[in-house]
């Protein structure tokens, strides 16, 4: 008998692929050491209202836009044969794929590592002229041609993936990003060709059609992502299961938020998207006001607010309530430490967003361990461990 639970144990632990994703430091954290974070932010004020924006372009492909301020989760994978290594983050809510490559001639994108085609013996690029492509992100566009490659994400290998390598990262900024490039993890948008994901469901790589993520509050390490299964011992509890409400980004139903019992926003239920490219919860903008109002917490600058430190042992959790189950966030989660305004300044990590969907992003996703079903079309979520 001990034998066959040996045995399960080692087929369980080969049909699940972990990917480690590393704590660096966020382009907040280098903007600010450079003392570049006020220009940043007078030029690139958050603007996450256009993160829904419809394509505007049929002949190129725009992303949602999104800020990496803040993000400081990421994986390694490789690109090509043989293999040339990038950071990248691994974002829910976006569908494309893209890494710098050496056709990139400005300074900051000698930063980070670049693709290069020419060493490459599996790249591919598709018959006819090349397809430029252009996404638009809240720091600036990144542009670039569609091609083809061996990708590998842990021991997965990914044959033929379609990718965009730039040639033009616009935003000097760009420089102070720890990541090289983006893996998006969301539904297949129209163009850009098949998402990573769908790849290596569609090449038989892995034995289940989800993934999850892990995300540590502490220390550089410990981070995962996970495909093709679930390790249990990640997370306390069952996994309580959602439907997602529209197959595009890992968009659920918000039954509620609640403070204290009572009803503070969301009152009839609204829309939330789980947002492993995002650092912060955000929410339309009323909501979040009131949420502010309700923490005393005072206008700053730049959509900021702020609270006493004093007082943040006293907040009170915000509950979002999904599928009936309540989610609490802490005040420990929702507020950060501001270090640009004195140690006593803590900067909220409710940001205002002028749409009616919310975003949890890292900050909920630390707290809960999150699965994304591709098969059932669900989202998974219980208690980080
Ligand atoms: C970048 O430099 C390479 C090598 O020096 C050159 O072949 C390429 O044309 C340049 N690309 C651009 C966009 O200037
Ligand atoms: C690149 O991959 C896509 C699937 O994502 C495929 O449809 C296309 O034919 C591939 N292109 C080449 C040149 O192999
Ligand atoms: C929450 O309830 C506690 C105890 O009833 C009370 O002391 C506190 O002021 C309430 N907080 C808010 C924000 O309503
Ligand atoms: C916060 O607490 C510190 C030390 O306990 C105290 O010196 C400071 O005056 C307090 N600030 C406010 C605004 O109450």
């Amino acid at each position: 008998m001990k034998w066959l639970v040996v045995l399960g144990l080692v087929a369980l632990s080969e049909c699940l692929v972990r990917v480690p994703l590393i704590k660096v430091k966020s382009m907040r954290e280098n903007l600010q050491e450079n003392g570049m974070l006020k220009e940043y932010l007078e030029k690139y004020p958050y603007s996450p209202a256009k993160f829904l924006s419809k394509n505007q372009n049929k002949k190129v492909t725009y992303e949602s836009l999104r800020n990496y301020l803040d993000l400081v989760y990421v994986g390694l994978i490789t690109i090509g044969t043989p293999p040339q290594t990038f950071k990248v983050i691994f974002d829910t809510a976006a569908a494309d794929f893209w890494v710098p490559s050496v056709f990139c001639n400005i300074s900051f994108c000698y930063k980070h590592r670049r693709f290069n085609p020419q060493s490459s013996s599996t790249f591919r690029l598709p018959p006819g002229p090349l397809r430029p492509v252009e996404l638009n992100y809240g720091s600036g566009k990144i542009m670039g041609i569609l091609a083809n490659d061996t990708v590998k994400i842990g021991d997965l290998e990914d044959i033929n993936q379609a990718f965009v390598l730039s040639n033009q990262e616009d935003g000097a900024f760009r420089f102070f990003a720890e990541f090289d490039g983006l893996l998006g993890l969301a539904y297949p948008g129209q163009d850009g060709g098949t998402p990573v994901f769908d790849n290596l469901w569609e090449q038989g790589l892995i034995s289940e059609n989800l993934f999850a993520f892990y995300l540590t509050s502490g220390g550089m390490r410990g981070s995962m992502l996970m495909l093709g299964g679930v390790d249990h011992s990640y997370y306390s509890g069952e996994l309580r299961w959602v439907p997602v409400a529209k197959r595009r980004y890992w968009q659920v139903v918000l039954d509620s938020i609640t403070v204290n019992g009572t009803i503070i926003a969301c009152h009839d239920g609204c829309q939330a998207i789980l947002d492993t490219g995002s650092s912060v919860v955000n929410g339309p903008n009323k909501d979040v006001l009131n949420i502010h109002n309700i923490i005393h917490a005072q206008h700053s600058f730049n959509d900021k607010y702020v609270i006493d430190c004093n007082t943040t042992t006293h907040l009170p959790d915000i509950v979002f309530v999904i599928g009936g189950i309540n989610y609490p966030v802490p005040a420990r989660s929702y507020i950060r430490k501001l270090r640009s305004i004195g140690e006593q300044g803590r900067l909220g990590g409710l940001e205002e967003f002028s749409s009616k969907t919310w975003i949890l992003g890292e900050i909920f996703l630390r707290l809960y361990f999150s699965v994304y079903d591709r098969a059932n079309n669900r989202v998974g979520l219980a208690p980080a461990i």
